[in-house]
């Protein structure tokens, strides 16, 4: 158990370990002197090595949303035909940010709970008018539903007008299978919070040629997330504006160990922990969002059963220090949400089903709790033997 004596198990923040805790304390330094310089050019190096690029990476002082807003302004222009892929909320969101700075969004709406299919993409692609920009949410945190990033991507690079791919990684990138150059992906965000095992607090942005050639004649308005500034500062080793100097720290040692673990092997966990908790939820009577195929391997969603509501079952888990997400937006007080991202391993995620477990019955549903965390070790041990 954790310091706070809490499991938390939200899809962000994520626990942070120990050794991150520990940098994030340390003493504060200049952000204009060359101890900071190592510290920025180390940290981006390793996430572009992480995140499959040999492009640009500039650290941001934001949460996710600021990254998704760089994203827009610093390569559209107002009245530019953006399409937004949306299979949920966080897809909504970024429909949502285009259209507040002037973009003319089309929707590519799916049913929340599925995945973008490529070949539906290929053929609205086909007949529209050719766009600037697609917008693609990686791994859709509010339904726990993953889309098929590498083939929505070879859709979009052979589209008319050859648009701009624009991917919210935010919660996929680092735990989850990510060529972001052998994909053609042209920009992609993510956040301290998530996998990279950080407090909140800095945004990640990786840039292909084609996004930073796309900033010289992008007009939209933007003065704190113009790429531009960033890019001249980073050049010195620096960020034009104070940025989230302890964090920065905690995120160089998260990237420090993912890199030890091996991008191969970080995601293999990840998608061993996934079908565990997904063989323990279903263990306990719930049934999980996602299918199979599109099941995300850090947030895994399932249903509330019939007759349970949300806030006072989630009050029982929290006074058991257990900490997992409800719905978000239309699916508020419908399903329940556990991240598994970042610094963890089967055994807290058992440990949470186990409480899951233990407090279903106070709500009228039979369910046992050891058995489902037994149940989710044996998936997870099953499937990491597999891929040995
Ligand atoms: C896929 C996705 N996009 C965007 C966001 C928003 O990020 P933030 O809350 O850091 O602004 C999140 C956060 O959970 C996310 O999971």
């Amino acid at each position: 158990m954790r310091d706070m004596e809490q499991n938390l198990r939200t899809p962000g923040p994520t626990p942070i370990p120990a050794a991150v805790r520990e940098a994030q304390a340390q003493p504060m330094i200049d952000h204009r002197g060359s101890e900071f310089e190592e510290l920025l050019s180390e940290t981006s190096a390793g996430l572009a090595e992480l995140i499959g690029t040999s492009g640009e990476i500039l650290l941001l002082t934001g949460s996710g949303s600021g990254a998704l807003e760089a994203a827009v302004v610093n390569t559209q222009s107002p009245g530019d035909r953006v399409l937004a892929v949306s299979i949920g909320s966080f897809g909504d969101r970024f429909a949502a940010i285009a259209t507040a700075f002037g973009a003319a969004v089309d929707r590519f709406e799916v049913e929340w709970g599925a995945a973008a299919d490529p070949d539906r993409l290929r053929d609205h692609l086909t007949a529209a008018e050719p766009y600037r920009a697609v917008l693609v949410t990686h791994n859709e945190t509010s339904t726990g539903v993953a889309n098929p990033m590498r083939a929505l991507a070879e859709v979009v690079r052979a589209a008319p007008g050859d648009p701009l791919l624009i991917v919210d990684g935010i919660s996929g990138l680092g735990a989850m299978p990510f060529e972001m150059d052998a994909w053609g992906v042209d920009l992609v965000v993510s956040a301290s919070q998530k996998a990279w095992m950080a407090s909140p607090g800095i945004a990640i942005a990786a840039l292909s040629e084609r996004a930073r050639a796309a900033g010289e004649v992008a007009r939209m308005p933007r003065f704190y997330w113009d790429f531009a500034e960033a890019r001249t500062w980073a050049q010195k080793g620096q960020t034009p504006w104070t940025p989230a100097i302890s964090v920065l720290f905690g995120l160089r040692v998260g990237v420090r160990r993912l890199r030890e673990e091996g991008r191969q092997r970080t995601w293999a966990r990840h998608a061993a922990i996934a079908s565990g908790v997904v063989a323990g939820i279903e263990a306990l009577g719930l049934r999980p969002v996602a299918p199979p195929e599109h099941r995300s391997a850090t947030v895994t969603a399932a249903w509330l059963p019939d007759g349970i509501e949300w806030g006072p079952f989630n009050a029982a888990m929290r006074a058991k220090s257990l900490v997992i997400a409800g719905g978000q937006g239309k699916w508020t007080g419908r399903i329940l949400r556990f991240g598994h991202m970042g610094d963890v391993g089967i055994d807290e995620m058992a440990a949470a089903l186990e409480i899951m477990g233990g407090t279903l019955p106070q709500f009228g549903h039979v369910a046992d709790g050891e058995a489902a965390g037994r149940v989710a070790r044996e998936a997870f041990e099953a499937q990491t033997a597999g891929a040995r």
